[in-house]
């Protein structure tokens, strides 16, 4: 079995129908990732400049679960199983900082489905490339619209974005009601006056 870990940065092209399965799995792992931040990050993105990008974000959440969809078929159809497993979701109450994580999540899954067009090309798996380059077109979209909402250049392959801490949510204070506090604490200013009632969050760890 191939070990997906570093296959970013440690590129094969000869790869077998298994290996595959496995790396078409991991590229769904990354699609659950996307679909759970576009959710959460379309839905608490706060200030009217961001109003635009929030929306798109919405648009962002469905194409990504047509895109979890169409990889979990492929898998199915190369006689693999799809694998109930996503990448983490940083969170933050910071409206750049989210979409600074969602930027570097597009860039690696671009690297990602670039490498997976050749590899199932390699080994003659050709409708499975067709599929992946519909995707891949989508996800230059999403990133496009990343770094034109954050005012950066549209990073190329090589580049590694540069993402802030993650500020996880202080699930005790959301509860009890005091969302605007943290909010004003991240962001080092006065409690925004916001009438949306407050939301409980799930938690940072792994499952959806
Ligand atoms: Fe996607
Ligand atoms: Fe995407």
């Amino acid at each position: 079995m191939i070990n997906t870990t570093h296959m970013n940065h440690d590129f094969q092209a000869n790869v077998t129908r298994e290996d595959l399965v496995a790396l078409l799995n991991d590229d769904l792992a990354g699609e659950f990732q996307a679909i759970l931040s576009y959710v959460l990050y379309s839905q608490v993105l706060k200030g009217p400049q961001y109003m635009a990008i929030a929306a798109k974000l919405e648009e962002h959440a469905a194409e990504e679960l047509a895109h979890a969809l169409t990889i979990a078929r492929q898998i199915d159809s190369l006689g693999g199983m799809p694998l109930s497993v996503r990448k983490p979701v940083k969170t933050s109450e910071l409206a750049e900082n989210m979409l600074r994580f969602d930027l570097r999540n597009e860039n690696e899954t671009i690297v990602r489905y670039r490498q997976r067009v050749r590899q199932c090309e390699a080994i003659g798996e050709y409708a499975v490339a067709e599929y992946l380059r519909d995707i891949l077109e989508e996800e230059q979209d999403h990133q496009t619209a990343l770094a034109n909402a954050l005012g950066v250049a549209i990073p190329n392959d090589q580049e590694t974005i540069e993402t802030p801490a993650e500020i996880p949510y202080d699930l005790q204070k959301v509860e009890s009601g005091n969302r605007n506090d943290i909010l004003s604490e991240a962001v080092g200013t006065e409690s925004p006056n916001t009438t949306k009632p407050s939301v409980q969050h799930a938690s940072t760890s792994g499952s959806i």
